[in-house]
């Protein structure tokens, strides 16, 4: 397998229709067998869905990369982090040993498909925040916690600094992994997952002061506020379940009797406090599932996991829990044209949008990584 110098032209797939395209994907797929795996976020609309050997929340999609044995290129229909980490886990050293030299190629089908929570947090603010940090409190006492959802330099900080990477599904076991060891952490990119994990272990939010990476002195805050802090919250957010609010939570109560209200922790605390259940996008998925029939839910999370779970239960009745349009614009970058773009390419030999971490980076980070993986 070579790296494209002249990958197939992506303009032509634009005027393939879905069913031209499905396909050709399905042909692409038998051409290529066991060597490939498509790996596939909840949040990806219907039609790539159906073309994932395997779908998943962030940390079964990890584990999936981590475990592949097979394949030899892994086509990720998710957003730029993920395809990250699955080009860290699925090369790990031992596992090139096994394959005797050989890499597992990750490539993502549209490069624009990044996250903006993850592009809240650049390596050299992380630094810059951690340098000043020191100046006021022990760093030896600090622990890096980054939600997976950050660029791999971030992961590699982790690595670095005896810290950890978290997942929605495990940041409280994680956070507990952290607190054993030190006695403050400082979480980033998301504020909403780390104040609302950590709100159920008991700390306050007068323990969580946030760190603005864009101000000058102390991200924001004061020496003492600082001094007295158990978990420093990085100022990001997913600019999709910032959308959710606690007055769309009131209003479906007012209006639907014995509604529940199931959300993800990356909404704003406001909607976590108030929600009966609050999890990942795979505990999203289990607990519809579970519910018996006639169960009434107003779901805050990606419109197109919520829109696949009415579908696929008609015996409940589901809402969308905002009036307003909540997708994830990066997630929908990756369509079919895109997906049997890249396929066809890895037919003819070529890799387009590859995605391979830099060698120190991804040393570090995999620290990080397997500290997660080991965490229960
Ligand atoms: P999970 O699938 O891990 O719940 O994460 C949601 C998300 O925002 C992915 O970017
Ligand atoms: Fe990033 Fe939010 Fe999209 Fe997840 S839903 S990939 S956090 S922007």
């Amino acid at each position: 397998m070579t790296i494209a110098t002249e990958p197939l032209p992506f303009a032509p797939y634009r005027e393939l229709s879905n069913e031209h395209l499905s396909e050709r994907i399905r042909a692409a797929k038998e051409t290529l067998g066991s060597s490939l795996l498509i790996l596939g976020h909840h949040y990806q609309q219907d039609e790539v869905i159906d073309h994932a050997d395997l779908t998943g929340d962030s940390y079964q999609l990890s584990k999936l990369a981590a475990d592949s044995a097979e394949c030899r290129s892994i086509v990720f229909c998710g957003v730029h982090f993920m395809a990250e980490t699955a080009d860290i886990l699925a090369n790990r050293p031992e596992k090139i040993a096994e394959r005797g030299g050989a890499r597992v190629r990750v490539v993502l089908p549209d490069m624009a498909a990044g996250c903006s929570m993850a592009d809240m947090a650049a390596i050299r603010q992380v630094e810059a925040a951690w340098d000043q940090l020191g100046e006021v409190i022990d760093t030896e006492d600090l622990t890096p916690v980054t939600y997976i959802n950050s660029a791999a330099s971030l992961k590699a900080f982790c690595g670095k600094h005896g810290g950890i990477v978290c997942t929605s599904s495990n940041a409280k076991a994680v956070l507990e992994w952290a607190f054993q060891r030190r006695k403050r952490v400082f979480f980033f990119p998301d504020q909403h997952l780390g104040r609302n994990t950590s709100l159920k272990m008991g700390i306050t939010n007068d323990q969580m002061p946030v760190w603005n990476p864009h101000e000058d002195s102390l991200g924001g805050n004061s020496k003492d506020t600082i001094e007295n802090s158990r978990v420093i919250l990085w100022k990001g957010h997913c600019s999709v379940h910032q959308m959710f609010q606690a007055e769309h939570v009131h209003s479906f109560r007012k209006r639907i009797e014995g509604i529940q209200i199931l959300v993800h922790p990356e909404c704003p605390q406001e909607v976590n406090d108030i929600a009966d259940i609050s999890g990942s996008t795979s505990k999203i998925i289990e607990t519809v599932r579970k519910a018996p029939a006639g169960t009434k839910w107003a779901i805050g999370t990606e419109l197109h996991l919520v829109n696949r779970l009415k579908k696929e239960h008609p015996e409940q009745e589901i809402h969308f829990l905002s009036p307003l349009v909540c997708m994830c614009a990066t997630m929908y970058r990756i369509d079919l044209p895109h997906l049997c773009w890249s396929l066809e390419n890895l037919v003819a030999g070529t890799i387009v949008n590859e995605i391979q971490v830099k060698e120190d980076v991804s040393r570090w980070s995999l620290i990080a990584l397997e500290r997660m993986l080991s965490v229960k």
